[in-house]
């Protein structure tokens, strides 16, 4: 086995080990009460999820700038309602849960 081939296996193990099943996400998305505002399909008070991952499809800088947003707040970008912040919610279940939307939400 060559070196190269060696490091990219452990780099995907240690990627597929952080990667959360969709079930938890959707656990904590309630946990959380995303779901409150949020659904898959419809908006309710914040836009559907699936809207926001078409909206940022492609874009490489999208995980990092909605994990910043979810735990600020904020508003402006689907217009004047704003989240408020989440900054009870662990970095690590925001980065989850913004993986889990950019994913599609399923
Ligand atoms: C009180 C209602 C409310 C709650 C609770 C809420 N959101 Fe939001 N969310 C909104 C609104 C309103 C927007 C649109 C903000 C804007 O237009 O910039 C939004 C936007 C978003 C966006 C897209 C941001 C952007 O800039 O495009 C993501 C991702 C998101 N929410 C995830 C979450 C997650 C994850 C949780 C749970 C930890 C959560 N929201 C909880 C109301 C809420």
């Amino acid at each position: 086995m060559t070196r190269s081939l060696m490091i990219r296996l452990a780099l995907a193990a240690a990627a597929a080990s952080v990667a959360v099943p969709a079930s938890a996400a959707v656990d904590m998305a309630k946990k959380y009460n995303c779901t409150a505002c949020h659904a898959t399909d419809k908006k309710l008070v914040g836009p559907a999820y699936k809207d926001v991952a078409a909206k940022y499809k492609g874009d490489a800088a999208a995980a990092a700038k909605l994990a910043e947003k979810v735990k600020k707040g904020g508003s402006g970008v689907w217009g004047p309602v704003p989240m408020p912040p989440n900054a009870n919610v662990p970095d690590a279940d925001i980065k989850a849960l913004v993986d889990w939307i950019l994913a599609g939400a399923k």
